[in-house]
């Protein structure tokens, strides 16, 4: 049968499992998949690359600001994951942007206003042509505000503490569960209260806690979601 191609917007928590689901009906359903965090994390990853953190755990505003136009984040499928990897200036950051240091520091940069301009400008064009699938925190509400179908995603802290250990274990880092709970809360206090678009529940989301639904379930739960709004 034959749709028109819609857009899908899942903002959430950290690690609440959305990315996994935004990829996932992705693929299903052949739509483009964007992980706008991971385009802050790789700004974050430049900024610690090219020395723009002072030693007050500050950013040097100006010389982000000069540069911040000269930043070009990119996404590449990945035939062996099977997943879409990140590029920084045509450089495939995937693995570094995920590690503790950029996750100690990327809460703060992406609170700045001209990064924040800087990023939607760039996702608003990736989804110019509809058929995509973003996740992060302010889609819902500032990149795609009239998005088709929005799902705002929740689990408790503990709950997704507990996942983002399980993931960099996997990988071979080795962090506590305790600083990585500690990570999450404090980044979730950051995205909620910062001035600009924080996170919150586009008042036209759809509430999904998922602390104790199996990624089988959420899928068909999104599956669901998705058919309505197309078939209506
Ligand atoms: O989803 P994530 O944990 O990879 O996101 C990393 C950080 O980026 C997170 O602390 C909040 C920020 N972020 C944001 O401010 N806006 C988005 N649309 C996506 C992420």
């Amino acid at each position: 049968m034959y749709h028109e191609k819609i857009t899908i917007a899942i903002d959430g928590f950290s690690s609440s499992g959305k990315s996994t689901m935004a990829k996932d009906l992705a693929k299903e359903i052949g739509y483009i998949y964007i992980d706008s965090g991971a385009m802050y994390r790789a700004v974050t990853l430049y900024c610690l690359e090219n020395n723009l953190f002072t030693s007050d755990d500050s950013i040097d505003m100006h010389a982000l600001k000069q540069q911040i136009d000269n930043i070009r984040i990119s996404f590449r499928f990945n035939p062996t994951t099977q997943k879409p990897d990140t590029y920084l200036n045509d450089i495939n950051v995937e693995k570094e942007i995920r590690g503790m240091d950029v996750s100690e520091k990327v809460s703060f940069v992406s609170t700045l206003d001209f990064v924040r301009k800087a990023m939607v400008a760039q996702q608003q064009e990736m989804g110019k042509k509809k058929g995509i699938v973003m996740d992060g925190r302010d889609i819902g509400t500032a990149v795609f505000p009239n998005a088709e179908l929005k799902i705002f995603v929740t689990a408790s802290p503990e709950t997704r503490a507990q996942r983002r250990y399980n993931e960099l274990h996997e990988k071979g880092q080795s962090v506590s569960y305790e600083e990585i709970l500690e990570n999450v809360k404090k980044r979730d206090y950051i995205d909620q209260t910062r001035d600009i678009d924080p996170l919150k529940q586009a008042e036209d989301a759809l509430l999904l806690d998922n602390s104790h639904l199996s990624i089988q379930e959420q899928k068909a739960w999104l599956m669901e979601q998705y058919n309505k709004v197309v078939n209506s």
